[in-house]
């Protein structure tokens, strides 16, 4: 049975397919539409709730989700909240409205209205989240995973804002949230939550003993964290596993330790729990996190999800490989560590073995004179998959390379890196023409595929010009204001 609470109600679900969304469940089996299915694929964010848990702190916090890529199964134990609640939430009449709400209508934010359930609920976040106005740039990222073709978003960016100037309004879910818990942690431990319907299942060990032994015995099972590309599998290319097995309960493999010399980031944290600490240490990394899908996608989305996806344009892998990152795997048989690179075999093939589970990214912090820079080419800014990912890391000395990592996404069948280019540049002076001359051994390393994202001449050419690029940077030829206006184009 999974449990959760959706808005003030304990729910106990039994007879449910594994496979089944929470967006699905609401709309069919709860009758709830308030919750609009725009594109089934995490795009729109017309499906956005919010998701609460409870930290270390005792606290609940309360987070955007698409609910088009959670599974029920997945939202055992948690507060769902739902657009019916934004007003109910406040114990108010029907007529009153919530100040997102009622500055959304204030400033005409909604015409079709399709869209709006979802603003709402990443306007709401926004506001619960911030005592005051948070700036529009933080709006922007708010909303980065909300689509709208009617409005144009200016009156959406003005209503953020016009929230604020009403009376603040508090929030009662804390109070209902610590009671569910309450009656959750009093009932037995011993047994896995579990969704079972017919011949599937979907299981939530709460241990990482439990997670190994299930794995063990269920060799088939397909692990299952964020579920940000499985659900999408599950949906739209109508993959029904015989069983899951959900991490991203296993206390093990969500936690994030920093010491002196590295991050241990377990796999199933979602990227919004460690991104903040891990761009304090590595500001470089901080933009290629930022438009790593949207703030709905990385509140549920892991590095062990993108790792084990084995995409060759996930964004993370380049970067981990520039880093000296490794992979921590697990099985009842023992621990193996290896380098990130040493991972990926073939077009998402990966060296895991079936009764292994990634449990662990360990990243080195940084030596005194590291220079980095990560680089992600798309089509536009916010929300989009990467045409090519480059991620560099060196070292220098007395003005010469004495040390590279270079690594390339979109580039290859894997994530790789780029050995004939870093030969040209481990011993070459430091300066910016060496870079652009590694770049000409681009077709040494990569023939690149040409796909609906772009050609192989475009995506051989991207590359060299970024080596330029980065040459200029690391050589502080570019102009700051320069590298600002480039980054938010
Ligand atoms: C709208 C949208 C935008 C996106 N944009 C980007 C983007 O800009 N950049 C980008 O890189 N990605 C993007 N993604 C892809 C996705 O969000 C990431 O790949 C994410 O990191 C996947 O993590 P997850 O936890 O959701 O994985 P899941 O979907 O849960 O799992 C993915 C795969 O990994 C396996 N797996 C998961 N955890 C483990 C584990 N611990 N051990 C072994 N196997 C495991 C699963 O079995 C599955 O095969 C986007 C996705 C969506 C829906
Ligand atoms: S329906 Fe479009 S993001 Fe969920
Ligand atoms: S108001 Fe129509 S899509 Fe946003």
């Amino acid at each position: 049975m999974i449990q959760f609470l959706l808005n003030e109600t304990p729910q106990a679900v039994e007879n449910c397919s594994p496979n089944m969304t929470v967006l699905e469940w609401l709309r069919t089996k709860m009758r709830q539409t308030g919750t609009k299915e725009g594109c089934a694929t995490g795009d729109c964010g017309a499906c956005t709730l919010l998701v609460g848990e409870e930290h270390s702190d005792g606290q609940w916090h309360y987070k955007t989700m698409n609910s088009c890529l959670l599974l029920v199964g997945n939202a055992h134990g948690k507060h769902i909240i739902t657009v019916e609640a934004v007003t109910r939430g406040m114990h108010l009449t029907p007529e009153e409205l919530h100040p997102v709400q009622r500055a959304m209508v204030e400033c005409h934010g909604s015409q079709c209205g399709f869209c709006t359930p979802g603003f709402i609920m990443s306007l709401l976040a926004l506001y619960i989240n911030h005592e005051q106005y948070p700036g529009q740039k933080a709006v922007i990222h708010a909303l980065g995973g909300n689509l709208c073709r009617c409005t144009g978003y200016s009156p959406i960016l003005k209503a953020a804002e016009q929230a604020y100037e009403y009376e603040r309004s508090q929030e009662p879910w804390s109070a209902v949230a610590k009671a569910f818990k309450q009656t959750l942690n009093q009932q037995s431990t011993s047994n896995t939550p579990s969704l079972i319907n017919g011949q599937s299942n979907f299981l939530l060990p709460q241990s990482l003993n439990q997670l190994l032994t299930l794995k063990a015995n269920h060799p088939e099972a397909h692990i299952v964290a964020g579920a940000t590309d499985l659900a999408i599998e599950i949906s739209q290319q109508l993959l029904s596993p015989k069983t899951m097995i959900s991490v991203t309960q296993t206390p093990e493999l969500t936690e994030v330790i920093e010491t002196r010399s590295q991050f241990t980031i377990g796999a199933a944290a979602p990227y919004e729990k460690f991104i903040g600490q891990l761009c304090e240490h590595y500001p470089e990394t901080a933009e290629l996190f930022e438009r790593l899908g949207s703030t709905q996608v990385r509140n549920g989305g892991t590095l062990g999800g993108s790792l084990g996806n084995a995409s060759p344009i996930g964004d993370p892998a380049p970067m981990l490989i520039a880093l000296g990152a490794s992979i921590e795997l697990q099985s009842l048989e023992g621990t193996k560590i290896l380098n990130v690179e040493d991972f990926f075999i073939g077009y998402r093939e990966t060296v895991l073995a079936e009764n292994e589970v990634i449990t662990k990214v360990i990243i080195p912090k940084r030596s005194a004179n590291l220079t980095l820079a990560c680089h992600k080419v798309t089509k536009r800014f916010e929300d989009d998959i990467s045409t090519v990912c480059l991620a560099i890391a060196i070292e220098h000395k007395n003005h010469v390379i004495t040390s590279v990592r270079l690594a390339m996404g979109g580039m290859a069948a894997v994530p790789k890196r780029a050995s004939q280019m870093e030969q040209q540049l481990r011993g070459a002076k430091f300066e910016a023409q060496s870079f652009t001359t590694a770049g000409e051994y681009v077709s040494q390393d990569f023939q690149p595929l040409t796909d609906v994202r772009a050609s192989e001449d475009y995506r051989l050419k991207v590359t060299r010009n970024l080596m330029q690029r980065v040459g200029l940077e690391f050589c502080q030829q570019i102009p700051t204001s320069l590298r600002i206006a480039h980054a938010s184009l």
